[in-house]
């Protein structure tokens, strides 16, 4: 099997190159720099640099990975922002850093990666279920949620785009130990990731356009 992954210099997208390494599938993998492009030699990748909040970088995706044939498109790349209860406007910069990493990023990459993908192709979404508006029982770390839950309407519109060519999706991963999730969160990355890959070995194209847990159980948008 072929896999993508963009966003994969650490953390949860680093451990779906490692595990999908350790399963003999021939993996393309992002970092922003050296030392992160150097880690994804390590495992046996093909490591391109991509920074998808950068116009140059995220618009020459696709000359990378033209004819890559990838039968999955992991797209991982995201930041978190400053949590807090209740509704708090964010400065400007943290608001356009937020949101040009998890919701222009995404939606710069998505369509380049959907031309370099095998019939039958599928893209996970690393959203959250911070994001999900259907869940939500309390307000707080607003500039967050708000940017995974523009994500996930992303990732929809993708799922109607490109109906017949590639089955695309959310995911939340757990609360997951990485840099971003902290050391007291639920689950390692590699319990997250074994079951996300599952989930994406079993998806089905009337899946696409759906919100997963890293088990498979639905998340209401
Ligand atoms: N950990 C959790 O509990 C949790 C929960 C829900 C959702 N998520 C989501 O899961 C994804 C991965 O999270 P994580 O915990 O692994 O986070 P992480 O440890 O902070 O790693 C984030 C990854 O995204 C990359 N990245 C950030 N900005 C980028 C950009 N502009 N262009 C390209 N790559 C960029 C980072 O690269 P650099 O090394 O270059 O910065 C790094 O590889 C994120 O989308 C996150 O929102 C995580």
């Amino acid at each position: 099997m072929k896999v993508l992954v963009i966003g994969a210099s650490r953390g949860i997208g680093h451990e779906f190159v490692r595990q999908y390494r350790e399963a003999g599938d021939a993996v393309t993998a992002s970092a922003r720099d050296d030392a992160g492009l150097e880690r994804l030699r390590r495992l046996g990748a093909t490591p391109i640099r991509l920074d998808v909040a950068d116009t140059a970088s995220a618009s020459g995706l696709a000359w990378q990975i033209d004819g890559g044939g990838f039968d999955v498109g992991i797209v991982n790349a995201g930041v978190s922002a400053a949590s807090g209860a209740g509704l708090t406007a964010p400065t400007e910069d943290d608001f356009d850093r937020v949101m040009r990493t998890n919701v222009l990023g995404p939606m710069r990459v998505i369509p380049q990666i959907v031309e370099a993908l095998a019939p039958g192709g599928r893209i996970a979404v690393l959203s959250s279920r911070m994001g999900s508006i259907g869940s939500r029982t309390s307000a707080g770390s607003s500039l967050y949620r708000a940017s995974k839950a523009a994500l996930n309407s992303v990732v929809k519109d993708a799922s109607l785009a490109f109906v017949g060519r590639a089955v695309c999706i959310s995911f939340h991963p757990g609360w997951v130990r990485t840099d971003m999730g902290g050391s007291g969160a639920d689950i390692d990355v590699a319990t997250s990731v074994s079951g996300m890959r599952r989930v994406i070995a079993g998806l089905v194209p009337g899946d696409s356009g759906g919100f997963f847990d890293y088990d498979g159980k639905v998340i209401p948008w």
